[in-house]
C-alpha cells in the first residue's frame, strides 16, 4: 500500500512533537476523524513505521522504517528548498547524470536524485565512482547566483557539511581532503563531484553529486581500493542507517546554503580548519606535470595555494594533491 499526502503529514506531526499526540488533536489538525487516523495509523505500521499508542496520551513515532523512500524523506525532512522534491531509484547510471537530464526542465533548485546503486558512478577527472549497494549516493540540483570564479566555494560547502555530520552522528575523526574528499584515519569515505553548466557570466546550475561509502565491508572492495577507502560501517563498527544520514546531510547543507547565499565567505575559515593539507608537504598532480610543494592556505575563490621549494606559489582549481 503506497503512503499518500495524509500518511505523510501525520509523520510529519509526530515527528515535530517528538511525543505523544492524541488522535482526536491530530484529526482536528488533518480534518479527519479519529477512526480515519487510526487506520491510517495502521497502515503506516504495516509500512514498517513503529508507532506507539496509548489510550489515554495518543500516539507517538518511536522509529521510521531504515528506508530511503521519497515518502519517507518526505515525512521527516523539514527543509525548504534542498529535497523538497526526491527522486529515489533503485539504481541508475550515475545520479548525476540522471539529475542533468531532469535539470533541462527547468526545475526548481533542491531536487534530489539518490539511487541505491549506480552502474557507471563517476568520479573526478574521468575516475569511476565505485557505488555498489550499501552506500549513500545522491545528487542535489542547486541554481546559485554565482560568478564562475566562486563555484569552487559549492565543492567546499558539501565537503564541510559532510565533514560536519559525520563527527556529530558518529563522533568520527572526519577531514576535508581538498577538494573534495572526506577522509576518516587516512581513508577516503566519501566523495563529491560538482558539475555545472554555465556561460560565461554566470552559473545556470550545479548538479553536487555525493558518494558516500556507509556499509561497504572492508574485503568488498576492488584491490586498487583496499589500502585507500573505507565505510562509515567499518569506522563505527555499526551498521549505518542510510536514510537518516541523508535527511542529516540535507538538512545541514540547506542551514549552510542559506547561510552562503548571504555570505559567500564564511566558509573559508571552516575549510582551513576542517583541510588535512594544509602546512604539509604535498605531491601535486596536474594535467600537465607532478610536483612536491607545501599546502599554505586555500584561497578566497576556494583554489588550494600550494608553494614550490624555489619560492613559487600557484593557486590549484583541479588536481589530485596528497600528502607525501
Ligand atoms: C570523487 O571522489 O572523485 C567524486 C566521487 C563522486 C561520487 C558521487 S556518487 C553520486 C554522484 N553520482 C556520480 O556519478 N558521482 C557522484
Amino acid at each position: 500500500m503506497a503512503i499518500n499526502s495524509i500518511d505523510t503529514d501525520i509523520i510529519r506531526a509526530l515527528t515535530n512533537h517528538n511525543q505523544y499526540v492524541s488522535g482526536e488533536k491530530l484529526g482536528n489538525r488533518l480534518h479527519l476523524s479519529r477512526n480515519t487516523v487510526w487506520k491510517h495509523i495502521c497502515k503506516l505500521r504495516s509500512a514498517g513505521y513503529i508507532i506507539e499508542a496509548s489510550p489515554r496520551k495518543g500516539y507517538r513515532l518511536v522509529s521510521s522504517p531504515n528506508i530511503i523512500s521519497s515518502e519517507s524523506l518526505a515525512a521527516s525532512l523539514q527543509t525548504n528548498i534542498i529535497g523538497t522534491e526526491i527522486i529515489v531509484v533503485d539504481s541508475a547510471e550515475s545520479t548525476n547524470d540522471l539529475l542533468k537530464q531532469l535539470a533541462k526542465n527547468n526545475i526548481n533548485e533542491g531536487l534530489v536524485v539518490t539511487a541505491k546503486y549506480q552502474t557507471q558512478g563517476k568520479g573526478r577527472r574521468g575516475r569511476t565512482w565505485c557505488s555498489n549497494p550499501g552506500g549513500l549516493y545522491f545528487s542535489v540540483l542547486l541554481r546559485p547566483k554565482l560568478p564562475l570564479t566562486e563555484v569552487a566555494k559549492i565543492t567546499l560547502l558539501a565537503g564541510i557539511t559532510v565533514v560536519e555530520i559525520l563527527r556529530s552522528m558518529y563522533g568520527l575523526p572526519a577531514v576535508l581532503k581538498w577538494p573534495n574528499d572526506v577522509l576518516v584515519n587516512g581513508k577516503k569515505i566519501c566523495g563529491i563531484l560538482v558539475e555545472l553548466s554555465a556561460d560565461s557570466e554566470s552559473v545556470h546550475h550545479v548538479i553536487v553529486g555525493v558518494g558516500i561509502n556507509c556499509n561497504q565491508s572492508s574485503d568488498s572492495w576492488p584491490p586498487a581500493l583496499c589500502h585507500i577507502a573505507t565505510s562509515l560501517a567499518t569506522e563505527t563498527n555499526n551498521t549505518i542507517d542510510r536514510k537518516q544520514l541523508l535527511e542529516q546531510i540535507l538538512a545541514h547543507l540547506e542551514h549552510y546554503y542559506l547561510r552562503f547565499r548571504e555570505d559567500k565567505n564564511f566558509l573559508l575559515k571552516l575549510a582551513r580548519q576542517y583541510t588535512s593539507l594544509l602546512g604539509k608537504t604535498v605531491q601535486v598532480i596536474t594535467n600537465n606535470e607532478t610536483y612536491i610543494a607545501t599546502a599554505i592556505d586555500i584561497s578566497e575563490n576556494g583554489a588550494l595555494i600550494v608553494q614550490k621549494q624555489d619560492g613559487c606559489r600557484f593557486s590549484l582549481w583541479a588536481a589530485d594533491v596528497s600528502i607525501c
